[in-house]
C-alpha cells in the first residue's frame, strides 16, 4: 500500500490546525488497508497521543475484547478516527478541528475502499452518516452512502461508563462481522494481512 504510506508520512507533518502545536503524535490509522471493514472513532486520547495508535486506552482494549467476543481481531480491520490529533483535555473536536482534518480521512476512504464502515459513537456517525444521527435508536443499522454500507455502534467509551449497553454492541458486531465474513469470503482474501498502515 505505497500510496497510503505516501499519505501517511504526508499527514505525519501536518499543521493544517492548533492540535498540530499540541499533539505528541498524529494518530494516523492502524490495521488491514486491504480489510472490507474500516472502524472510525472519534479522536485520539492521551494514550493515543503517547503512541500514534487508535484505541489503545482504556476504551481501545474494550473494543479489542468486544471485537475478540465475535471472533474479530483489530488486525483484520482498519482503524481510524474522524480527526487525527488528540484535543487538549479530550475536549470534542471543534467544527473548524473536523473539517481541517477531513481530507485526510477521505484520502485513506479512497485508497483503502472499505465496502463497510462502523462509525464508533455519536460524532462520527454525525460526520459519516447523518448530522442528526441518534445513536439509540439508531445504532445497528444499516446506511447506504457514497457507495459504503455503514453502522454506527456506541463508543467504548459509552460502554465504559454504561455497561448495560454492552449486549446491544455484541448484537451489532455480531451482525457486522456475518457481513464481513461474508465479503472476505467472496473476496476470496480470508486470512489476507497484508498492506499494514
Ligand atoms: N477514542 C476514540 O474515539 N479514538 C481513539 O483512538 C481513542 C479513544
Amino acid at each position: 500500500m505505497e500510496r497510503l504510506e505516501a499519505v501517511k508520512s504526508e499527514c505525519l507533518g501536518c499543521r493544517r490546525c492548533p492540535l498540530a502545536e499540541t499533539r505528541t503524535n498524529v494518530v494516523f490509522g492502524y490495521g488491514d488497508a486491504s480489510s472490507p471493514l474500516m472502524f472510525i472513532g472519534e479522536a485520539p486520547g492521551a494514550t493515543e497521543d503517547a503512541t500514534g495508535l487508535p484505541f489503545t486506552g482504556r476504551a481501545g482494549k474494550l473494543l479489542d475484547s468486544m471485537l475478540a467476543s465475535v471472533g474479530l481481531d483489530r488486525s483484520e480491520v482498519y482503524i481510524a478516527n474522524t480527526i487525527k490529533c488528540r484535543p487538549p483535555n479530550n475536549r470534542d473536536p471543534l467544527p473548524e478541528e473536523q473539517s481541517a482534518c477531513l481530507p485526510w480521512l477521505k484520502a485513506q476512504l479512497e485508497i483503502i475502499r472499505p465496502a463497510m464502515i462502523v462509525c464508533l459513537g455519536r460524532i462520527s456517525a454525525m460526520r459519516f452518516i447523518k448530522p442528526d444521527f441518534r445513536i439509540t435508536s439508531e445504532h445497528g443499522q444499516w446506511f447506504e452512502k457514497d457507495g459504503y454500507r455503514i453502522m454506527a455502534i456506541y463508543h467504548p467509551a459509552a460502554l465504559l461508563r454504561d455497561p448495560s449497553k454492552r449486549g446491544d454492541t455484541f448484537e451489532d458486531l455480531r451482525r457486522i462481522e456475518i457481513e464481513y465474513r461474508r465479503m472476505r469470503g467472496a473476496a476470496g482474501t480470508a486470512g489476507e494481512t497484508e498492506g499494514k498502515g
